[in-house]
C-alpha cells in the first residue's frame, strides 16, 4: 500500500449477537501516533466540510454513524471515498487537498489526527495548495 495516497483501512471487527466491535490502534491499524480526537456531527443537509489540506498532519477518519464522503486530491488525482460503515475509514496523509459533502441525517464523523491543532498547518487556498505541491 502506497502510504502517501489516501487508502480505505479495514478495521477488526468482532461480530457479535450483542453488538459488533471494531478499534484503533495507533501504529496499528493506523499508521501514526493519535494526538487529536475530534468529531463532527449535526451537520444540515447540503453543508460540507473541511476544504483544506494540512502541512503536517495526518488524519483517519470513520463514519461512527451514517455517511458522507470524502473527496481527496493530491495534487495530481482527485478522488471520492463514500464512508458508510464503521468498521473500515479512509487514511489522508498530509498534503492533500479534503473536502466532506453528502452527510446523511445524523451522521457522526470521528476523526483522529497526528497533530494538535495548528492553525498554521491549514492551507485553505486551492491555489495556494496548488502552488505547494509543485
Ligand atoms: P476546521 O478544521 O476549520 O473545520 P472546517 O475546515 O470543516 O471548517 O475547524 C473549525 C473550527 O474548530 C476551527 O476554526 C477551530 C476549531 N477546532 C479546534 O479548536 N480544534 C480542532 O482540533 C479542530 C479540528 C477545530
Amino acid at each position: 500500500m502506497d502510504i502517501a495516497k489516501p487508502h480505505i483501512i479495514n478495521l477488526p471487527k468482532y461480530l457479535d449477537q450483542r453488538g459488533n466491535l471494531s478499534f484503533i490502534e495507533e501504529f496499528k491499524q493506523i499508521p501514526f501516533k493519535i494526538e487529536r480526537a475530534y468529531w463532527i456531527y449535526d451537520v444540515p443537509g447540503g453543508e460540507h466540510r473541511g476544504g483544506h489540506a494540512y502541512r503536517e498532519n495526518e488524519e483517519f477518519i470513520v463514519a461512527l454513524s451514517g455517511s458522507f464522503d470524502v473527496e481527496v486530491d493530491d495534487g495530481r488525482e482527485k478522488r471520492c471515498f463514500s464512508l458508510k460503515r464503521s468498521y473500515y475509514g479512509l487514511y489522508v496523509p498530509k498534503g492533500v487537498w479534503r473536502e466532506m459533502t453528502d452527510f446523511s441525517t445524523n451522521s457522526l464523523a470521528l476523526v483522529l489526527a497526528s497533530t494538535p491543532y495548528t492553525p498554521e498547518d491549514y492551507i485553505r487556498d486551492y491555489d495556494e495548495f496548488k502552488r505547494y505541491k509543485r
